[in-house]
């Protein structure tokens, strides 16, 4: 059986900048203005990518946009900044974003996009389970302030991306979400990117990072590589200022990574094992080597019969057994209870479905039922192999172009474990690899999160007992890790 693992992989991108001027500045001076429902709707456009548009509504925490006599989003969402919400258009595909401006200083402060992974999950959970201003309540009827949120210390937002994940959408049937995998999506983000700097060019002066968890370890290199290498031939003034990348629970390489779904249910290793019991694990121990073996097989000739041979190998001897024991695969310490194993998915699914909820976040009419995970775009990941590619050499490109990385990983997740990425960045070709890898065996500093360690621009931090979404198991730990990032101090 194949998972759909990956399915709760968050992702964000970050930016320094301040926006709140910007959000009572007006007249603007626009493509294109309208009133929409009485409220104020931006349309721009760029000539390095006249195929898309972005749409944008502002909505103020101070004085609340009363939408066709709704609630504003302020209400729906107690804690939220003024920000926007909107669409990137490109023909008929539209994707959803929703941005709030930082709590501190939002004239100097960072930006940062948080993109949930999957792939085809929703970074509205990013949003409203894990760092964003709200949480939805229990029973998904409301929703109470998150006080650590990371808008604490940098202005957020959350992209719904490929095409037919959460609020994003095709308005015609020949597009389907996810064709041609992270390759595809990054021409999209970096044209994303290059519109919302347009509306907004006082944003270029504020470092920006790209941050999110589990998929992200596949988007959030190729993205980012991507604009670091079109920086490289655009213009001064189409730079993208990207400073940083921040990467949660990953999944860079399977190569590497799959022989960890033994370590961490077999091994003390979490301090909370061995999982399985012995009979289950000696079984599993036994076919370790060989999936291994089969996964660089597959890696060297990414030939499609080697490669399905390798994933069903893995899958059935290493992953089935977790998934039989019937724990949270994002969370060893707990049972896999609801959907996505967490009963406020469930929450967050409800709220969302809500039409007063929807309009308050700027959600257009076409846009489908919300789902926190859609496996029709996983399905076309699948299709071209995405999962295989191994993102380490663009990880390692970014840290030879001065870009800092921070890979940060909840000790209790079993999908994109510590055991794992601590393989792959043992493992990571570039410059700092000797010095990291010393750094690793012997000079593990502690935090008050756990252990962490680093070398030139690669920073690790483990997170003891946190899950895959650490904001969510360790919001204190988490909002820590974020601000002594951006703030480019050790950890303490
Ligand atoms: C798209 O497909 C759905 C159901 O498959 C159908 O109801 C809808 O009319 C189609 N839309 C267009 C624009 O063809
Ligand atoms: C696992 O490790 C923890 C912490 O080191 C320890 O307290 C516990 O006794 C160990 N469990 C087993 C079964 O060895
Ligand atoms: C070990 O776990 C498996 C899977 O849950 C179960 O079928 C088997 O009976 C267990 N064996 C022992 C010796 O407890």
């Amino acid at each position: 059986m194949r998972n759909p693992i990956w399915s709760l992989l968050a992702t964000s991108l970050s930016v320094r900048g301040s926006l709140a001027s910007i959000v009572s500045q007006a007249p603007f001076t626009d493509d294109f203005s309208a009133s929409l429902d009485g409220s104020s709707v931006r349309v721009l456009t760029h000539e390095a990518h006249p195929e898309h548009s972005l749409t944008i509504k502002a909505h103020s925490a101070s004085e609340p946009y009363i939408t066709s006599g709704g609630p504003s989003l302020a209400d729906i969402c107690p804690g939220a900044t003024s920000g926007y919400t909107g669409y990137l258009n490109s023909g008929s595909k539209h994707f959803y974003f929703a941005y709030f401006e930082s709590r501190s200083d939002p004239a100097a402060d960072p930006l940062v996009l948080w993109l949930n992974g999957g792939p085809g999950c929703s970074s509205m959970t990013g949003l409203f389970m894990e760092l964003g201003p709200c949480t939805v309540n229990d029973g998904g009827e409301s929703a109470r302030e998150n006080p650590h949120s990371w808008i604490n210390a940098a202005s957020v937002f959350f992209l719904d991306q490929p095409i037919g994940v959460g609020f994003s959408y095709s308005s015609d049937n020949s597009t389907r979400g996810g064709q041609g995998g992270t390759f595809a999506a990054s021409e999209d983000v970096y044209a994303f990117m290059r519109l919302w700097y347009k509306a907004f060019p006082e944003s270029k002066s504020l470092p920006f990072s790209i941050a999110g968890e589990s998929y992200g370890g596949h988007y959030i290199p190729v993205f980012a590589e991507h604009i670091h290498q079109m920086n490289k031939v655009s213009a001064l003034e189409d730079q993208i200022p990207l400073e940083s990348v921040l990467i949660g629970n990953g999944i860079f390489s399977e190569t590497k990574q799959a022989s960890s779904y033994y370590d961490i249910p077999c091994t003390n290793v979490t301090g909370i094992g061995p999982l399985l019991n012995s009979t289950t694990c000696s079984k599993m121990s036994a076919a370790v080597g060989r999936c291994e073996h089969l996964m660089e097989a597959c890696h060297a000739y990414t030939d499609p019969l080697i490669c399905n041979a390798a994933f069903d190998f893995c899958s059935d001897e290493l992953e089935e057994p977790y998934f039989e024991s019937g724990l949270n695969y994002y969370d060893i310490s707990r049972p896999c209870d609801g959907y996505l194993c967490y009963p406020i998915m469930n929450s967050i699914t409800k709220f969302l479905r809500t039409d007063k909820v929807r309009e308050a976040f700027g959600v257009d009419k076409a846009a489908p039922k919300f789902e926190g995970c859609s496996n029709k775009v996983g399905r076309e990941f699948d299709k071209v192999n995405d999962m295989l590619i191994d993102t380490r050499p663009y990880v390692a490109t970014l840290l030879h172009s001065g870009i800092r990385v921070l890979i940060y990983v909840g000790t209790y997740d079993w999908i994109c474990n510590f055991v794992g990425n601590e393989r792959v960045f043992g493992a990571l070709e570039w410059k700092g690899l000797p010095d990291f890898r010393y750094q690793q065996e012997n000079n593990k500093q502690v935090w008050s999160g756990g252990l962490w360690w680093e070398s030139g621009l690669l920073r690790y931090a483990r997170v003891n007992g946190a899950g895959h979404m650490v904001p969510w198991d360790k919001p204190v730990e988490a909002l820590h890790l974020f601000k002594a990032w951006l703030d480019k101090k050790p950890l303490e």
